[in-house]
């Protein structure tokens, strides 16, 4: 038989589609074409698979070989498909055992020299090869993130020889390493490090326990970039299931898969000089932004007025949805972007707007004009809104107050109330659509009120209405109550208007 298939996986994002390459040896003069919608990396796969073959020491055959991804109308993407189409053409020519990949998928690079290069996205493969019932041969490489896919039979290997021997030999071993368990949050940064800033670190505490997004503003260094360092530590640990979508969008990202970021909460902080596509994600062959990055994580925007408006507009859509489209010629990729965000930012260009030593020199039209970078919806998204006032010397000076809360202390307050989320309505405060507000927020005459009168003075819009009612749920989830009552909605709105 001259015609052989093996299966392999394709990368779309995070969805890793099963490819099947069909190898077709013909009759006619010899030739190598690869049909089904490769790119340029895929393409190029015929010189590297004939170079790594040779060098091998295996034949090349002197025929006409039509290599075929199916389905066709998938996209593929760089040289994942190089050893899945070498041991097809082995295959082919019946210099493997028929039926020896039956139950395996492949995936991997080849060097010239047959070496097997790592890819990216080998844990998204791994997973959905394991979910279609098959083992995967991938590069050893790659067996570190692949394996956090604890059902995955997985089958790493260096080089093609010895995949070819270890085939006809029946000597393929499966790696019994098991995955390693997730790390808790390695983060030094400790909250019992900030003096003062109560009604900040207060503010933290919410956002933690009900994934609420934050924005600090204060003068230079009164410590909203140390705060906002903390809040990954005061999140409850994550899922393994969360764990894993973390892993799989690092593996498909720039940065690549990292052992030693398992299991810990992202932490995101890009510079406002970072391009839109560096921000949101986006290229030829989309990969993950910023702030898909910071998915289960927070994302750290430091001087919020100095990030261009456009980029800031962008994050519009996600805040609301928690994930991102991105189209580029006729592909759309969808990303996950629940990211927390977290935003500083000085009260006016000079920084010290409302200091009671009266520092300010900016003359009223800077500071609104700085003011108003902002825009309206991008703020309304905002749940907390806090003020970060300058330290006090002595507060600084003085010996570390023994009674400092640290964050270990406050992380188990967070993670009780974040259950307690999730056994009633199965996510978090901030996950919440309007109907769900509706079913576990009951309010009674008080809060409605309450909330009313904020309507009318505050200018409070409908969206900012339910982050409120959603914030009071939070709070009212940290001191363990079932019930949200007007203390409970009394605070969330002083965090609305700072
Ligand atoms: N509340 C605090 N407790 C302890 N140290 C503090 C506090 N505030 C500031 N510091 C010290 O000052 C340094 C600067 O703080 P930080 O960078 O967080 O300020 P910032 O508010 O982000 O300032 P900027 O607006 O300039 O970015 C910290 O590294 C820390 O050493
Ligand atoms: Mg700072």
């Amino acid at each position: 038989m001259s015609l052989a298939t093996v299966r392999a996986r394709a990368q779309n994002g995070l969805v890793a589609d099963e490819v099947v390459v069909e190898v077709h040896l013909g009759n006619g003069l010899p030739a190598l074409n690869i049909v089904g919608l490769p790119e340029a990396a895929v393409r190029e796969a015929k010189d590297r698979v004939r170079a790594a073959l040779t060098v091998s020491g295996f034949s090349f055959p002197q025929q006409r070989i039509t290599i075929n991804l199916a389905p066709a109308d998938l996209p593929k993407f760089g040289g994942r498909f190089d050893l899945p189409i070498a041991l097809g053409i082995l295959l082919a020519q019946q210099a493997l055992p028929a039926g020896c990949l039956d139950d395996l998928e492949v995936l991997g690079e080849l060097s010239l020299s047959g070496e097997i290069r790592p890819v990216p996205g080998a844990l998204p493969a791994a997973l959905q090869a394991t979910e279609s019932g098959r083992g995967l041969i991938l590069p050893a490489a790659n067996l570190a993130e692949a394996r956090l896919c604890r059902a995955a039979a997985l089958y790493p290997m260096h080089h093609l020889s010895a995949l070819v021997a270890a085939l006809h030999q029946g000597t393929l071993t499966r790696a019994d390493t098991p995955a390693p368990v997730p790390a808790s949050q390695m983060d030094a940064a400790d909250l019992a490090d900030v003096r003062g800033q109560h009604q900040a670190k207060r503010a933290l505490e919410i956002a933690a326990a009900g994934g609420h997004s934050l924005r600090l503003i204060g003068p230079p260094g009164a410590g909203k970039s140390m705060l906002a360092a903390r809040l990954p530590g005061l999140l409850p640990p994550l899922t393994e299931a969360e764990a894993l979508s973390v892993a799989s969008i690092r593996s498909i990202s720039h940065e690549g898969f990292d052992a030693r970021l398992w299991g810990q909460r992202p932490y995101r902080a890009p510079h406002h000089t970072a391009s839109g596509v560096a921000l949101v994600g986006g290229g030829a062959q989309p990969r993950p932004g910023e702030i898909t990055l910071a998915h289960h994580g927070v994302l750290f925007l430091d001087e919020l007025p100095e990030f261009p408006r456009a980029v800031l507009d962008v994050l519009r859509e996600p805040l609301e949805s928690g994930v991102i489209d991105i189209s580029r010629a006729a592909r759309k990729v969808r990303f996950p972007a629940q990211f927390q965000l977290v935003a500083a930012m000085n009260p006016c260009p000079c920084g010290h707007l409302g200091d009671p030593r009266g520092q300010c020199r900016c003359m009223p039209d800077q500071v609104s004009r700085y003011q108003g970078r902002l825009s309206g919806p991008l703020l309304d998204r905002i749940d907390l809104h806090i003020t970060v006032p300058r330290v006090d010397e002595t507060a600084l000076l003085d010996a570390a107050p023994r009674d400092a809360e640290r964050t270990s202390v406050v992380q188990q307050r967070t993670t009780a109330a974040r259950d307690r989320q999730l056994a009633r309505q199965g996510k978090s405060n901030a996950a919440m659509s309007t109907r769900e507000i509706d079913q576990h927020v009951p309010l009674d005459t008080a809060c409605r009120a309450l909330l009313q009168r904020a309507v009318e003075q505050l200018g409070l819009t409908a969206r900012g209405l339910h982050r409120v009612i959603k914030v009071g749920r939070s709070i009212a989830d940290l001191a363990g109550d079932r019930q949200v009552t007007a203390t409970h909605i009394a605070e969330a709105l002083r965090y609305r208007a700072p």
